[in-house]
C-alpha cells in the first residue's frame, strides 16, 4: 500500500482512555489494514475485543485483533499473561472462521508469563471470600495471581513449557505457599503438582511451535520498514499504577508500557491513538463519578449493548468524563483520538459532560490521587443539546448533525487532541476519517 493511502503511517500504540471496552478491537482492526505487525503488550484474556465484519462477529481475548487481516503478523509480547488453554481454544475458533492462525504469522514471546490453573483458582477464591465493597469484580481469569508470581520471581514463562522437568519443579515451587493458602485459609483441596502439569501438558505441546523472540521480530520488521501496531488492552484508569487503585487490573495499561511489554525501545512507537467512547462505561467495582443510575443509564446500556465481552456482565454506564480524560491525555500523550459509539447518543434531548470535579470544597481539573478519592468527588457538568438523527449511516464530517459536531469539537478543545476517527457503529464500514 502506498504510504499516502495508509490510515496509519507510523508505528502506533492504541490504548483505551477510560475503563476498558472503548472499542479498541474495532479500531485496531481498522488500522491493521495499514500495519504489518500487530503486537499485544499487556493483560491477558481478561480482555474482550469485538470485531464485526458484515454479519460476522468475533470476540478475541488473547490473540491480537489484527489476525482477521490475511498475512499480517500477530505477536503476543512478554508483558502479556497467557492461558495456554485459552490460546489453543482461540486458535481453533479462528479456524472455524477460516482464518489462518498458525505459527507462520502468530507468535508468542518466549518470555510471556503463563497463567496456571492455580492462578485462576486463587483469583476466584479471593473474590468469593471478599464481601461487598471490597470485591474488585475481577474477570476471574487468574490475571492478578499470574502477575504476582511474575513479580515474586516464581512465574512460569512460555519457554519453560517445553521442559517437563523444569515445569514440574516450577509448579512445585508455585504451589508451595499457595497450597497452604488453599488448604488452611480457603479450606479447599491442595493441588498436586503432577496433576497440574498433566492438565497443562497437552496445551504446552501445541503452544511450543508458536514461540519466538518477539523483540527480534520487531527489530527485523522495523529494519524492513514494516509498520507496527501496539494493541493495548483494558483502559488507562484500570492501570495498576495510574488507575483507580485498588479497583484496577494488574498490569500497566498506559501507552508507555508498549515498549517494555513487547521488547523494543520507547521511540520505536512513534504515535499514540487513544480510543475514547462517546460516554463512559465500567465493568466490575470501583468509583465512577458520572455513573447514571437512572433511565438515561439504562438507555445507554441497552442502546449501546453494554455487556462485558468477557464475562457477559452488564456494564455500568454514565456521561462522558473529560476530567478523567484529561488525566488519560496526560498519562498517554496521544497524538489523536478515535471516538467510538457516537451513534448511541442519538435520541437524547440533552447530553451532559463532566468538565471538572468538586472535591472537599475545591474544584479539581484532574482526579484526586488519594485512595478512592474519585468516589468522593462530585462531577461539574456542562449541558449540551442532543440530536435526534440516527448517525449510524453517516460517513462524513459534514453529514453529522450540528450538535454532534459541536460535541466532538468540545472534546477536542478540552483535551487539546484531534479526533481523527469517529465510529458510528460496530462494523468496519461505520467509520468516519477526518
Ligand atoms: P474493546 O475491549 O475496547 O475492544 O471493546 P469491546 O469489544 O469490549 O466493546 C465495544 C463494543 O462496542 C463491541 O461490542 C463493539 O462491536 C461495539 N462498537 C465498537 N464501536 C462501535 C460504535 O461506534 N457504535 C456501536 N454502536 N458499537 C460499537
Ligand atoms: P478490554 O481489553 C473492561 C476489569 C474487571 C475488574 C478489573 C480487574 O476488553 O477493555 P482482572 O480480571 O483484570 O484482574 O479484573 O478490571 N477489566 C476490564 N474491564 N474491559 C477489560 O478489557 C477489562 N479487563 C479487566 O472487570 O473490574
Ligand atoms: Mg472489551
Amino acid at each position: 500500500m502506498k504510504p499516502e493511502n495508509r490510515i496509519m503511517s507510523k508505528n502506533t500504540v492504541v490504548i483505551g482512555a477510560q475503563w476498558g471496552d472503548e472499542g479498541k478491537g474495532k479500531i485496531v482492526d481498522l488500522l491493521t489494514e495499514s500495519a504489518d505487525i500487530i503486537v499485544r503488550f499487556q493483560g491477558g484474556n481478561n480482555a474482550g475485543h469485538t470485531l464485526v465484519v458484515g454479519k460476522q462477529k468475533l470476540i478475541l481475548h488473547l490473540i491480537p485483533s489484527g489476525i482477521l487481516h490475511e498475512g499480517k503478523k500477530c505477536l503476543i509480547g512478554n508483558g502479556v499473561v497467557l492461558d495456554p488453554q485459552v490460546f489453543c481454544a482461540e486458535v481453533d475458533k479462528l479456524r472455524e472462521f477460516s482464518i489462518a492462525a498458525g505459527p507462520e504469522r502468530l507468535k508468542i514471546s518466549r518470555k510471556t508469563q503463563v497463567i496456571m490453573p492455580y492462578h485462576k483458582q486463587l483469583d476466584s477464591l479471593r473474590e468469593e471470600q471478599k464481601s461487598g465493597p471490597e470485591k474488585i469484580g475481577t474477570t476471574g481469569r487468574g490475571i492478578g495471581p499470574a502477575y504476582e508470581d511474575k513479580a515474586a520471581r516464581i512465574g512460569i514463562r512460555a519457554v519453560d513449557l517445553s521442559d517437563p522437568d523444569l515445569m514440574l519443579r516450577k509448579i512445585e515451587q508455585g504451589l508451595l505457599e499457595k497450597n497452604v493458602l488453599f488448604e488452611k485459609y480457603y479450606q479447599v483441596k491442595p493441588l498436586a503438582p503432577k496433576e497440574v502439569w498433566e492438565r497443562i501438558e497437552p496445551y504446552a505441546q501445541k503452544l511450543t511451535p508458536y514461540l519466538t523472540d518477539v523483540s527480534s521480530e520487531l527489530e527485523q520488521g522495523a529494519a524492513k520498514g514494516e509498520l507496527i501496531l501496539f494493541e493495548g488492552a483494558q483502559g488507562t484508569h484500570l492501570d495498576i499504577d495510574h488507575g483507580t487503585y485498588p479497583f484496577v487490573t494488574s498490569s500497566n495499561t498506559v501507552a508507555g508500557n508498549a515498549s517494555a511489554g513487547s521488547g523494543c525501545g520507547p521511540i520505536l512507537a512513534r504515535e499514540v491513538m487513544a480510543v475514547v467512547k462517546a460516554y463512559t462505561t465500567r465493568v466490575g467495582s470501583g468509583p465512577f463519578p458520572t455513573e447514571l443510575l437512572d433511565e438515561t443509564g439504562v438507555y445507554l446500556q441497552e442502546k449501546g449493548s453494554e455487556f462485558g465481552a468477557t464475562t457477559g456482565r452488564k456494564r455500568r454506564c454514565g456521561w462522558l468524563d473529560l476530567a478523567l480524560l484529561k488525566e488519560s491525555v496526560r498519562l498517554n500523550a496521544p497524538n489523536e483520538i478515535a471516538l467510538t459509539k457516537l451513534d448511541v447518543l442519538s435520541g437524547l434531548p440533552e447530553i451532559k459532560v463532566c468538565m471538572a470535579y468538586r472535591h472537599e470544597g475545591r474544584e479539581l481539573a484532574h482526579p484526586p490521587q488519594k485512595e478512592n478519592g474519585l468516589s468522593a468527588v462530585e462531577p461539574i457538568y456542562q449541558s449540551l443539546p442532543g440530536w435526534a438523527e440516527d448517525v449510524a449511516g453517516v460517513r462524513s464530517w459534514e453529514g453529522l448533525p450540528r450538535a454532534a459536531r459541536d460535541y466532538i469539537l468540545l472534546i477536542e478543545d478540552v483535551l487539546k487532541t484531534r479526533v481523527a476517527i469517529v465510529s458510528v457503529g460496530p462494523d468496519r464500514s461505520q467509520t468516519l476519517f477526518r
